[in-house]
């Protein structure tokens, strides 16, 4: 006989409980707990199809220089900027996840990948959100000609692993994890069991077939992937795909990758007929245009070097404690600079409102931005423009010092193609690196914030 017991899921951790807690005793989140009703003949049928993995019990573990370490077979998904994220390309026989907003262009970008990877490789696309129909529509939107693209519109999870076991592409698209529905199981699609016995079948076919997965994931309101914290354990590789609302690009960017480099980002462009990858991102987030209160910079993501503009703007303030935003910039980082700003440069910040902005809806998020952040205010402050042609990197400490930042090579080569004249650095302390020669950027080390300025002042 089935009996139904009632549990709750955490859903950001996947901790289970018997009892109704508003606070997570494991992860210490609040309000993502969820009821879920599981009938004990689930458990059960569970319990049988891992029974099976007994049958491997002949198996014994081997010395790792006995393994024949072929080198890793890569399939081209179609994409050059697609290929940089994911570390060369897809890895046969792995999973992997990408996450993004609703709306930002995952099933597009999935469906164009995959019809370009139907030209050499056996593809399926399984929709589980949306009608065939639907797909088609956006099909025929890419003007795409003939593929050998197959399509499956389907949710239920059974069906799927069927229809993947006999049609056995090299690649399956699953859009999206969400929707799956595993009939086993009780829950609604998207709950914390169904998305994670869903991918957990995925992965075992995936591994055992050698097939490639890639799986597209919601996020929830917090910006975080949407399920159980499980899903990014089990999956190879994490993308997110993210962007601004009212502008046209789309950044893809790696969270995770068992087989490639982490924090490798990649550009794409939204327009009429689909994503276009964009190969010189830096050109896109620079302006020609030069104002008081622009400074550049290189920021540096994974291996990939781009160049970004600041824009900061200072106001007298007319409120009793001056207002601070920044956007695209940590705010704490803002109000450290503007203190290290008024301490060792004598300039009276505290009675100013300071705005400060990374052009084209950007984030930084690394220290080595921190000169250019200094460089924007005091261009502000001072109203008058920095030269065009110079680039500010390095990390400010509390005392005023510059510190030394990681890829200092590749950023410098990066503004040397880009066309800039000079870089700002911190000394370097590492001499390999310091006696490197460019051609025709001029490179000026120096200690502290107050010798950088004394340098950009005489330059204006
Ligand atoms: P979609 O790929 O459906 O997003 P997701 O799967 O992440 O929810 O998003 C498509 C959005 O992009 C939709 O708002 C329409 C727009 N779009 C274009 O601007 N040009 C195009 O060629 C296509 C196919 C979509
Ligand atoms: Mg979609």
């Amino acid at each position: 006989m089935t009996r139904t017991s009632t549990i709750y899921i955490y859903q950001t951790c996947g901790a289970e409980t018997r009892q109704f807690f508003g606070r997570c005793t494991s992860c210490g989140d609040w309000n993502s707990i969820v009821e879920e009703v599981i009938s004990t003949s689930n458990l059960r049928s569970r319990n049988k199809r891992d029974s099976s993995s007994k049958a491997l019990s002949g198996k014994r573990s081997q010395p790792i220089s006995s393994f024949n370490n072929e080198p890793v077979k890569r399939i081209f998904s179609g994409y050059k900027e697609l290929d940089r994220v994911l570390g060369g390309g897809l890895v046969a026989g792995s999973l992997v996840l990408i996450g993004g907003d609703p709306g930002i262009g995952k099933s597009t970008l999935l469906l164009q990948s995959a019809t370009e990877m139907a030209r050499y490789k056996s593809v399926l696309y399984i929709t589980a959100e949306e009608s065939s129909s639907q797909v088609q529509l956006r099909w025929n939107r890419l003007q795409k000609d003939e593929s050998s693209l197959h399509l499956f519109a389907e949710t239920n999870l059974e069906l799927i692993l069927d229809e993947i076991e006999k049609f056995n592409p090299t690649v399956a698209i699953i859009d999206s994890i969400q929707a799956l529905q595993d009939p086993n199981l009780g829950g609604t699609p998207g709950s914390v069991t169904q998305v994670r016995e869903c991918a957990a079948a995925l992965q075992r076919l995936a591994k055992s077939k050698n097939i490639t997965v890639i799986l597209v994931g919601h996020v929830t309101k917090e910006g975080m992937l949407a399920g159980p914290k499980v899903l990014e354990h089990l999956v190879d590789t994490v993308l997110t795909f993210e962007g601004d609302r009212f502008a046209s690009h789309r950044i893809l960017r790696t969270i995770k990758n068992r087989f490639g480099a982490t924090n490798e980002l990649s550009v794409f462009e939204m327009q009429g007929k689909g994503l276009i990858e964009v190969l010189n991102p830096s050109e896109l987030f620079l302006s020609s245009q030069n104002a008081p209160g622009v400074a550049k910079i290189v920021a540096c993501e994974g291996t990939r070097p781009i160049a970004i503009e600041l824009q900061a703007l200072i106001n007298q303030t007319s409120y009793p404690s001056p207002r601070r935003t920044a956007t695209g910039i940590e705010s704490n980082r803002l109000h450290q600079i503007l203190a290290v700003i008024e301490k060792h440069l004598n300039l009276p910040l505290s009675r100013f409102d300071c705005y400060l902005a990374v052009a084209g809806g950007l984030e930084v998020e690394e220290p080595a931005a921190d000169l250019g952040i200094a460089a924007a205010i005091i261009s502000s402050y001072k109203k008058t423009e920095l030269p065009k042609e110079i680039v500010l990197i390095g990390e400010i400490g509390l005392g005023g010092q510059l510190r030394a930042v990681a890829q200092m090579q590749l950023r410098i080569r990066e503004a040397e193609r880009l066309g800039f004249s000079c870089a700002i650095i911190p000394k370097f302390s590492n001499s390999e690196l310091s006696s490197e020669k460019y051609q025709t950027i001029d490179v000026k080390e120096v200690t502290n914030i107050r010798e950088a300025f004394e340098i950009v002042l005489k330059l204006i």
